[in-house]
């Protein structure tokens, strides 16, 4: 039995019980197998003194988030136009977003092959980017479960108590080689080109915590999804003790789009494993063995399905309790996709409407202004109308304040517990959307969507690293 425990190998964590939970998660180099580190981070005084905090509220066109820019070619001129990029890229989101506390970028433009041995491989496939939160930290909901908020969004929260914080808010990795990027300046782009800016800002949204957490951590091919594991103990060979499935922050919001139910509904039965066959096991052989023999395991099965049946998962915005009204989710891809499922807006869906960053495959032969231009007509706001309005609304929801919704949704710093008290019927309930229109035809359409690309282009991904290790792991 192969298992890509080895993730979860690294998530061992030292926490006794929720209630002092000070355990957070780094994710230093996305690209490198130690992909997750436990990390101590006990409370601290937010060192910003509070009667400025008002103050902090950039005005507009300052760039609120900071660059450590590491470039790894040996040309300068292509660094600079790169990191002019970031800067656009930076001022963007400073101006749709209210952003009260500097967001540390960590960002790296090399060449993936050479600098990484991460090559392509022959099938064509070729990633320009990716990113993930430097550290993950978690929060309690108002919910019952605690979810795994990216730093760069506790900070926004202005906590006067916070965990620590580590040094970078979202670490970046961008591939100067196998591909040609075209930057703002350059001759008019041609058919193989990608614009560099519209890919940093794709993944910097991803940073800012567009991101499920739903993978599957124990089978080399996905069968079962679930939450992130978390483990405790010395060395999960030996004994270990299992401390509950976790969500992201971004799951808080998923639902079944065909019966308005709540994903976290899930989770809460998720979790219903360790009061079922307990916390201690043998290692992480015996933990799988005993999960895929529990009732629970069906949930995970469950929730795969979800999540490759076309309409099926939808992200609800603040404001609604309709699931037709959801931003509808990637779960057309067949097989399922490690990273770009869930993680991205529907490609069918959204490739054709304002909304079209966050799709899981990126444009070419167009830059980001004539892209703007296509997808929203009359284009009075400039590059920032490349944060579509659902998107806007998603990160609205997620707790990011804008100049429109100034008082977003905050979560607690003070842990209470897990998903034993998750109670689905507490909240709105939330009416069924339509999936009729669908048939379950999506693998058709999609692997029909891929191969017009694969055909005449290189094929683009853009994958969340966070996840995009697991396939190196495997
Ligand atoms: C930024 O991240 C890279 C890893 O991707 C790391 O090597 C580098 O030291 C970091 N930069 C700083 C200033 O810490
Ligand atoms: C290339 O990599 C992709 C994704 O990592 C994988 O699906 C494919 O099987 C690989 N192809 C070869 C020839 O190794
Ligand atoms: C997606 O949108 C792009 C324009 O942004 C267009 O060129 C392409 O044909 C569209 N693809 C599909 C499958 O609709
Ligand atoms: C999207 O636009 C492209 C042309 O830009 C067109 O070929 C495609 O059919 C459109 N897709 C949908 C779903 O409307
Ligand atoms: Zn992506």
């Amino acid at each position: 039995m192969k298992i890509c425990f080895l993730m979860i190998i690294l998530l061992i964590i030292t926490l006794n019980v929720l209630g002092t939970l000070s355990q957070c998660f780094d994710y230093p180099n996305p690209l490198k197998k130690s992909y997750k580190i436990p990390v101590e981070c006990p409370l601290q005084q937010n060192s910003v003194k509070f009667d400025s905090l008002s103050q902090l509220t950039q005005p507009n066109n300052e760039n609120m988030i900071v660059l450590t820019f590491n470039c790894g070619i040996k040309n300068d001129i292509l660094c600079n136009k790169a990191k002019n990029a970031f800067e656009t890229a930076g001022k963007i989101l400073s101006s749709v977003l209210l952003i009260n506390t500097p967001i540390q970028l960590n960002a790296s433009f090399l060449d993936f092959c050479t600098s990484l041995g991460e090559c392509p491989n022959g099938s064509g496939l070729i990633i320009l980017g990716g990113a993930t939160p430097a550290r993950t930290i978690p929060l309690q909901d108002d919910d019952g479960l605690v979810r795994l908020y990216p730093q760069a969004l506790v900070k926004q929260f202005q906590f006067k108590q916070h965990p620590a914080y580590g040094p970078f808010d979202i670490m970046a990795l961008f591939n100067a080689g196998g591909t040609s990027f075209w930057f703002e300046g350059d001759p008019p782009i041609t058919r193989n080109q990608q614009d560099f800016l519209y890919v940093v800002l794709h993944e910097i949204v991803h940073g800012l915590g567009f991101a499920s957490g739903w993978e599957d951590y124990m089978n080399d091919q996905p069968k079962a999804l679930t939450p992130e594991i978390l483990i405790t103990g010395k060395d999960p060979s030996e004994q270990f003790k299992f401390n509950g499935f976790l969500e992201s922050a971004f799951d808080r919001y998923l639902i079944h789009i065909p019966t308005g139910k709540k994903i976290s509904a899930l989770t809460g039965d998720i979790n219903k494993f360790q009061k079922e066959v307990g916390i201690i096991f043998e290692n992480d052989i015996d933990f799988v063995t005993k999960f895929r023999n529990s009732p629970q395991y069906k949930i995970a099965e469950e929730m795969m399905s979800y999540s490759i049946t076309p309409n099926a998962l939808g992200f609800l915005p603040r404001g609604t309790t309709k699931a037709i009204e959801s931003v509808v989710l990637e779960t057309r891809l067949q097989p399922y996709q490690t990273g770009s499922s869930i993680s991205h807006v529907d490609f069918k869906k959204y490739n054709n409407t304002s909304d079209f960053l966050m799709k899981f495959l990126a444009d070419h032969g167009a830059n980001l202004d004539s892209l703007i231009t296509s997808h929203n007509g009359n284009n009075n706001a400039g590059y920032n109308a490349i944060i579509g309005p659902n998107l806007k609304l998603v990160l609205e929801t997620l707790g990011y304040s804008t100049p429109e919704y100034t008082n977003p949704y905050k979560p607690s710093v003070t842990i209470i517990g897990n998903g034993n008290d998750f109670n689905p019927t507490m909240s709105i309930p939330i009416e069924p959307g339509d999936s009729s229109t669908n048939n379950g035809k999506g693998s058709n359409e999609k692997s029909g969507g891929i191969k017009t690309y694969k055909t005449n282009f290189k094929v683009i991904f853009i994958i969340n690293l966070l996840s995009l290790i697991k396939i190196h792991l495997l």
